[in-house]
Order: structure tokens, then sequence, then C-alpha cells
């Protein structure tokens, strides 16, 4: 075993440095992240039934508006697509796991919902002046690094209609930091998240206060001695920063909504607020 590499591999990196895997497009891992998008009981990769479905009321809400033509970004296996088709919206879900977008064109068909679902990264969109209504659910604004967050801001600019509407949601800053937990741990596993065959996993997480973003850093090490790593970088924000954030990007009339999901942990209650922001022209 190369201690060395493994050593470094196990540090905390530079702010912002990214890892070498993708968790979201591996075949094994998307296979197991799809069992939890549909598992009701636990609050990974999407929320658990009550929290979506205060999420959908919430954004109907905030519209306010029948047959709306919707971009879905991050869809996943199209929990809130199928919901807002079934409300009579045209929607597009967009996702970069083939494994996701799969399994939501089956239920489409399977449901006869009428849902066009995309596989492709959010960060390369090509519509224009297209959407009344552009959403991003599950703070996932929060895990794009600066330079991406400012691509998939001009992205969803040029996608929706003068006055559109986007609605994301974002960790906020006034209580993560603490329950943010600077901690390495270690397990191994035969047959688990991340491998079909024996690895050892090595977990840190590593605040950097400056920049408000927090990482949770997992070093995979299988059998070939092969090191995977795979960093997820997760931002906090204040109602300022997200302000500031929105106007550099030219987005106008910027509202933010408080307690719109159940406190369930830290990725729902109070920790999450919900934003809505319009293009301006
Ligand atoms: C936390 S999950 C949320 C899924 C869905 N919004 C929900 O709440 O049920 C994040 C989703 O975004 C997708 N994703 C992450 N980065 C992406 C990118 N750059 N382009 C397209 N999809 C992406 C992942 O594949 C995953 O399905």
């Amino acid at each position: 075993m190369n201690i060395k590499k493994l050593n470094i591999a196990n540090q905390k990196p530079k702010v912002y440095e990214k890892g070498d895997s993708v968790m979201w497009t591996d075949k094994h891992v998307s296979k197991q992240l799809l069992g939890f998008h549909l598992n009701p009981e636990i609050d990974a990769a999407s929320r658990t039934p009550d929290s979506i479905n205060n999420t959908i009321e919430f954004i109907l809400k905030c519209c306010n508006k029948s047959q709306m033509n919707i971009l879905d970004l991050g869809c996943g296996p199209g929990i809130y697509s199928e919901k807002l088709t079934a409300k009579g919206h045209n929607v597009i879900g967009v996702d970069f796991s083939e494994n996701s977008i799969s399994y939501a064109k089956a239920q489409a068909i399977k449901k006869s919902l009428k849902i066009d679902y995309v596989c492709k990264d959010y960060l390369e969109l090509d519509y224009e002046s297209q959407f009344d209504l552009v959403i991003l659910i599950y703070t996932d604004f929060g895990v794009l690094l600066p330079s991406e967050r400012k691509i998939l801001l001009e992205n969803v600019f040029k996608s929706l209609k003068p006055n559109g509407t986007f609605i994301f949601d974002v960790l906020n800053d006034r209580n993560i930091k603490q329950k943010f937990i600077e901690q390495k741990t270690w397990s191994f596993e035969n047959n688990g998240f991340w491998k079909p065959k024996p690895y050892l996993e090595l977990t840190n997480g590593f605040n950097y206060s400056k920049e408000k973003v927090f990482l949770k850093q997992h070093t995979i090490i299988d059998e070939t001695e092969r090191i995977m790593n795979y960093r997820f970088w997760t931002h906090y924000f204040s109602t300022n920063d997200i302000v500031e954030i929105l106007t550099a990007n030219k987005f106008v009339n910027t509202k933010h909504f408080e307690n719109i999901l159940p406190a369930t942990d830290i990725w729902n209650g109070e920790n999450v607020t919900f934003y809505k922001t319009e293009r301006n022209e």
C-alpha cells in the first residue's frame, strides 16, 4: 500500500480543489443513490415525502400560474417533475445521472405523464427564453463552486422567459457552522455504497469559514490499491450573500422564505432558506 499517496489523499485540500471521482454518474454508486431517492424513510438524495409536498405547495403558491413551462434542474428520478406535471404544467427534467433519467423516463411512460427528460450536465444548458419557471431543489445551488455557480446562473437566466422565475433552496448561515463537524472516521465494507467489492473508506469533514463552505471528503481504497477521492463542497449563505450573487447576475425581485420544510435534520427545517428571483427583462 502506498501510504504516502494515501496520506496526501486524506489531507485537508486547498479550498475548491476538486476530487478525482464523481458520485452521481458512477455506475455502482448511482444505483445506490436511486434507492435513496426512492426511499421515503431516508432524507438523502431526495427529501422525504412531507418535505417534498411542502416544497411543491410552496412553489405553486409562489408562482400562482396555470400551465407553466417548467425546467427541473437536477431532477433525479423525477419526483418533483411528476408532481408538477400532474398539476397541469409542462415539465422538462434535466439530470446527468443516466440511471436516474432512465428510471424517470420509464416511470413517466408507466404513469402516462408527458414529461421530457434529458440526460445532460446543467452547466451545459442551451435553452433560450423558454421557461416560466426554473427550479433547482435540495440545496444543489450551494454545492456548486463559485465559477460553476456563475455558469449555472447565466444558463438559468438565458432559459427563462422575460420576468420568468427561478426558485432554489440553500443552507443558511444562521446555525449551520456548528452543525458541520470537522471529524475523521473510517469503515471497511465488503460490498457497500461506494463499491460492490471490498474497500476501505476514510471520511473527513473540513470547514473553510472564510468561504462559508464545508467539505465532506470520502477517500476510497480498493483491493487494487486504487485511491479515489470524492469531494462534496457545501456552501451556506446569508440572505445578503444570495441577493448579492443574484444581483450580480442580473436577477431582480429576490425574496426569501424560511421554515418551508419540517424540522427533521440539518437539510430541512430552519436551516434551509428558499429563494425566488426573476429574470429582469
Ligand atoms: C441532491 S439530488 C436532488 C434531486 C432532486 N432535485 C430531488 O430533490 O429529488 C441532486 C441531483 O442533481 C444531479 N446533478 C448534480 N450535478 C449535476 C449537473 N452538473 N448536471 C445535471 N445534474 C446534476 C444529480 O445527479 C442528482 O440527481
